[in-house]
């Protein structure tokens, strides 16, 4: 069987809508050689953590949701040969709406969005800002942000959490990391959108509890 039996494209609808500029992620601060020395021989044990995975199935709704994507630019991006495209309307893909709340954010105080990363786009380095958690601001100390894989993963596409490489992920894995203290980036070099969705907002206490304690949950759609 061929890729293209195997794996779905995911592709946005409309290549052409308006480009949204957001100045969410932050490029600004240049690493001096201390911090570059810090990622290379960085053993922190929580760089990255695959907190568990959702065992189900969303087959077709991604197909839907991408009907409503938005063409993203970050602000500060040093190359965008292609854009992302991000989804912020839940409608057309209740299944994956309902994720964000299945594995235990506080509802009305989260915001997800499905992030489509055509192939050729790349997420420079960088830290995401605290700023991130300013609409939850009483709770930050409860904010965190995480990322469900929307679809296996495709020779091609990574992500760098500082010196940890994650590759190989299957669907409905569920990726934690500090993202404000943690430099990261992301690259799809396959042939296949790569559909992410990235949830950031007030943790229960039972799934910050999970974290800590390093537990990997399993979650029955
Ligand atoms: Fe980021």
């Amino acid at each position: 069987m061929s890729d293209s039996n195997l794996y779905k494209e995911y592709e946005p609808i409309n290549t052409n809508v308006p480009i949204q500029i957001t100045g969410m992620e932050y490029f600004g601060e240049e690493q001096n050689q201390n911090d570059l020395n810090e990622i290379v021989n960085n053993n922190k044990e929580n760089t990255l953590q695959i907190i568990g995975r959702f065992d189900g199935t969303w087959d077709g709704e991604l197909d839907d949701a991408v009907k409503t994507a938005t063409k993203v630019r970050y602000a500060d991006r040093i190359e965008h040969k292609d854009y992302l495209y991000e989804v912020y309307d839940f409608t057309l893909c209740p299944i994956i709406g309902s994720l964000p709340i299945r594995l235990g954010f506080v509802k009305n105080k989260y915001h997800a969005q499905i992030q489509m990363q055509r192939p050729g786009c790349v997420m420079p380095r960088h830290k995401d800002p605290k700023s991130i958690f300013t609409v939850y601001n009483e709770y930050e100390s409860k904010s965190i942000r995480v990322l469900i894989a929307l679809a296996h993963w495709e020779y091609g596409q990574l992500m760098c959490f500082e010196n940890k490489i994650l590759t190989g992920w299957s669907k409905g894995d569920i990726i934690y990391c500090d993202f404000t203290s943690t430099w990261h980036f992301t690259a799809n070099c396959s042939y296949h959108s790569r559909p992410l969705l990235q949830i950031t907002g007030v943790a229960s206490n039972k799934l910050l509890q999970s974290i800590q304690n390093k537990e990997f949950r399993v979650f029955s759609i």
